[in-house]
C-alpha cells in the first residue's frame, strides 16, 4: 500500500549537489514552509563504509528541519537495502533514489541516468528502498520521449509496479545538461500514466514558469537553481498563487542572509578556509541581482577568509 507523503500543490526544494548542506537547508526552512528539502545525492558505497562522516557532513539534520529527503545513489540492490535502513535510522523522514545524474564519472559506475536503461533493475532497486524503511521512497529521474522503445512509459510501469510513493521528473533528456527548455510534455505524460503523485522538475523561477510547470497537472513542484541564494522563493511563489503580496528581502538583508550561510557552513566544516571557499560557489546565486555581480564573483573567487567575504558585502550589496 502506498503511503500519500505529499499535500496538495507542495514545493519542494531539490538536490543539488555542492549546495544542499545543513547551512543551506535550514535557510530554506527560516524563509520558505517546503513540503520537504532535500540532501543531495550520497552515495550508499560511502554510506556504508563510513556513516558517520555521512551523518556530519550530509544528512545533520537540524531542529530547524520539518522534513528532510536523503538522496541515495546505488545500483545495487542489498547495498541499497541497508543504507535505505542506515539513512531511516539517522532520521530520514523520506528517501529517494537519484535516477538522473548525467555527469560521465556516475553514469560509469552504471548509477545515475544510467539507471534509466535497466527498468528491470530498477524494480529490484525501488523495492529494495521499499522493503527497508517505514518512510516514503520516490525516485528522480530524467525524461525520453524521442526513443523508440517507448522509454517514458517503462520506466512509469516500473515505478507504479514497485510501489514508488511519488515520483520526480526533471524534464530533460540526461544528454540535454541544464539549460535545454524543460520538457513540459513529458512531465504531463507521467502524470497521466501514474496514480502516485507526480513532482514537476525544471526551470521552476518564478510564477510564469511556475504557471507553466503546473499546467502539466504535477501534483507539486521542485525547486533546482532557483532555489539558491533565494531561501524565500518558496514562500514568494506560494505567495504569487494566493495573488497575496510579498516583500522579498532587499540588497542589503540579502548579503546578510549570504553571511549567515557562510557562518553555520563554518560550523559544519570546522574550518573558516574551507567554508568560505564553499561560499566561493555560492556568491553568483547571492548576487544574482546586484549590479557588479561578475567584479563581486570574482572578488570572491580570491577571498580566504570570512572577514574578506564580510567586508566585500557591506562594499557590493
Ligand atoms: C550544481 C547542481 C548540482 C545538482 N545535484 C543534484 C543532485 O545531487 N541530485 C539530483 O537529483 N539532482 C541534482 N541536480 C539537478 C537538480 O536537482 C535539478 O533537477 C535541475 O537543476 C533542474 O531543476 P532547475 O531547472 O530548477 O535547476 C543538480 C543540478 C545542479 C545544477
Amino acid at each position: 500500500m502506498s503511503n500519500h507523503p505529499l499535500p496538495k500543490q507542495s514545493f519542494i526544494q531539490g538536490p543539488l549537489a555542492g549546495v544542499s548542506t545543513t547551512p543551506f537547508r535550514e535557510l530554506v526552512w527560516q524563509y520558505s514552509q517546503p513540503t520537504f528539502v532535500s540532501t543531495e545525492m550520497i552515495s550508499c558505497k560511502t554510506i556504508l563504509h563510513d556513516p558517520q562522516f555521512i551523518q556530519q557532513r550530509f544528512i545533520n539534520k537540524s531542529p530547524l528541519e520539518k522534513k528532510l529527503s536523503v538522496q541515495l545513489s546505488s545500483h545495487e540492490p542489498a547495498e541499497l537495502a541497508q543504507a535505505t535502513k542506515i539513512v531511516t535510522d539517522m532520521g530520514a523522514d523520506l528517501i529517494d533514489l537519484n535516477c538522473g545524474c548525467p555527469k560521465k564519472k556516475i553514469r560509469s559506475k552504471n548509477t545515475g541516468s544510467k539507471l534509466l536503461s535497466d527498468p528491470q533493475k530498477l524494480y529490484y532497486l525501488i523495492r529494495a528502498m521499499k522493503d527497508n524503511t517505514h518512510v516514503p521512497v520516490s525516485i528522480k529521474i530524467r525524461v525520453d520521449s524521442q526513443s523508440d522503445d517507448n522509454f517514458n512509459a517503462q520506466i512509469a510501469t516500473v515505478v507504479a509496479d514497485a510501489g514508488a510513493d511519488f515520483l520526480v521528473v526533471h524534464g530533460r533528456h540526461w544528454t540535454q545538461g541544464y539549460e535545454t527548455p524543460c520538457s513540459y510534455d513529458d512531465i504531463a505524460f507521467f502524470v497521466s500514466a501514474l496514480a502516485i503523485p507526480v513532482i514537476g522538475n525544471g526551470d521552476v523561477a518564478c510564477k510564469a514558469s511556475l504557471d507553466k510547470m503546473l499546467a502539466t497537472g504535477c501534483a507539486g513542484v521542485m525547486i533546482g537553481r532557483a532555489g539558491v541564494g533565494q531561501p524565500w522563493l518558496i514562500a514568494q511563489l506560494q505567495a504569487a498563487l494566493l495573488n497575496q503580496p510579498f516583500s522579498k528581502p532587499h540588497s542589503k538583508q540579502i548579503a546578510e542572509i549570504f553571511l549567515l550561510h557562510t557562518k553555520r557552513l563554518i560550523n559544519l566544516l570546522g574550518s573558516e578556509r574551507f567554508a568560505v571557499f564553499h561560499a566561493r560557489k555560492l556568491a553568483k546565486y547571492y548576487a544574482r541581482d546586484i549590479f557588479n555581480k561578475t567584479e563581486f564573483c570574482d572578488a570572491v573567487n580570491n577571498c580566504e577568509s570570512f572577514s574578506t567575504l564580510k567586508s566585500l558585502c557591506t562594499q557590493y550589496f
